[in-house]
């Protein structure tokens, strides 16, 4: 590993493989930033801009229009709910219902950066929150008592109902503050390979947008560079599903990104989340940070092989076959994988290769998702350090937060691995 870091030329001197691109021109590399004229991105982004704002419109009639019976549905099954364990759920299932779509209708508003918007999905996105804990912990406290013969009674039933009350509210607030801090996940790995350690630092799923902004890459990026990395990876997801748009300030973010350090270099591929590489906005973040996107294509230095992979979660058809990504690959050094979907360990493994950073899971992000994206997911292709034969695969529970701002039982998280 090396002691000094230098801010390093990063696409300059990018060593990204040509020998391929006849074999499989649908997946040339894009020259990031280059391409698309400045006036012709300014143009594209503001037309992108107004069609948003008219969709933004249409979605929030659209929500206003199905409220009404959401809440009426909702309110009429509280109360079926009522007459089956004996509560009074019917405020509760009715607010949940309507924040609930309240908040998806946001989430689904891509745009935005208007302040009105970020409160919007901060208000939402804390009482689904709060009320996707008090709802079960209400109901399995009415099966409880149904369980031991028992019934709700005047003088237990508000003691009890204000404790899950407070104790949601509290796991809430924990669950927010938790996620604000950043946790580094260290690993190890011998490949025998490298006669000096090799530190990698994987970062993913950072998921900027409304929620995730300048001021929180400022500070993961800052721990980052406390780490003194010889190479950032960067495993997908950078942005939330409203990509550029959804920033408060793309601007500040892509000027945070550009202080990640490495001596070798910064890498990635990108996400399910992520807009596609020539999209305007984003080959502007991406020529403004000077990071190197791999994805479908393989890169080498003296010390480690990159394979960078895409499109088994969203669009398996742009995903380029390992067999025909692998060919010429240099064995003689570590061979690491970049891959958004953990499951990438299956061919990882085929193909010998001797690391995967992954991410997408997030882990579940909060529990009780915890437990069911880890049945969902699998465990070996869930969270942390899985062997498969020779093939170390890395799943983080990413950087930053998914839609609801809250971590409980999983932390935000950087890895750093050491190869040697
Ligand atoms: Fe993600």
């Amino acid at each position: 590993m090396y002691d000094t870091v230098t801010d390093t030329e990063r696409n300059i001197n990018a060593n990204i493989s040509t020998d391929k691109d006849t074999e499989i021109s649908k997946y040339k590399p894009k020259e990031h930033g280059t391409g698309v004229s400045k006036d012709k991105a300014a143009g594209t982004a503001v037309a992108g801009e107004v069609k948003m704002r008219k969709g933004l419109l249409i979605t929030f009639v659209f929500t206003l229009i199905i409220t009404v019976p959401v809440a009426i549905g909702a309110s009429r099954l509280g109360w079926a709910f009522d007459k089956i364990l004996g509560t009074k759920t019917t405020i509760p299932i009715t607010l949940l219902s309507v924040f609930t779509i309240l908040f998806i209708a946001f989430s689904m508003m891509r745009p935005v950066s208007a302040l009105w918007f970020r409160i919007c999905m901060w208000v939402t996105g804390l009482h689904a929150c709060v009320l996707a804990y008090f709802i079960p912990s209400m109901t399995s406290a009415s099966i409880v008592l149904i369980i031991f013969g028992q019934t709700w009674n005047g003088v237990i039933k508000p003691v009890v109902m204000f404790i899950i009350a407070i104790g949601s509210v509290i796991t809430v607030i924990y669950g927010f503050i938790h996620a604000r801090f950043f946790h580094v996940k260290r690993y190890k790995k011998n490949t025998g390979k490298l006669e000096k350690n090799y530190r990698i630092v994987q970062l993913t799923d950072t998921h900027v947008g409304s929620i995730i902004g300048p001021h929180y890459i400022g500070r993961m990026v800052k721990k980052v560079n406390e780490l003194n990395a010889d190479m950032i990876v960067i495993t997908g997801d950078i942005f939330n599903h409203g990509g550029v748009y959804e920033c408060r300030d793309i601007g500040k973010v892509t000027a945070e990104f550009a202080k990640l350090k490495a001596r070798d270099g910064v890498f990635a591929v990108k996400g399910n989340h992520d807009p596609d590489t020539d999209e305007p906005g984003m080959a502007k973040f991406i020529s403004g940070t000077g990071m190197t996107f791999i994805d479908n294509d393989t890169y080498e230095n003296e010390h480690v092989t990159l394979v960078g992979r895409t499109g088994l979660v969203t669009d398996r058809t742009l995903r380029r076959d390992m067999g025909s990504l692998m060919q010429g690959v240099k064995y003689d050094r570590p061979v690491i994988v970049l891959d958004h979907d953990p499951r990438g360990a299956d061919d990882a493994q085929e193909f010998d290769c001797d690391v995967i950073f992954s991410g997408h899971t997030h882990r579940g992000q909060f529990f009780p998702m915890t437990a069911l994206s880890k049945r969902h997911n699998k465990k070996e292709y869930f969270y942390g350090r899985v062997e498969f034969g020779k093939t170390t695969s890395i799943c983080s529970s990413g950087a930053g937060s998914f839609q609801l701002p809250i971590r409980v039982g999983t932390n935000s998280e950087i890895v750093c691995m050491d190869i040697r």
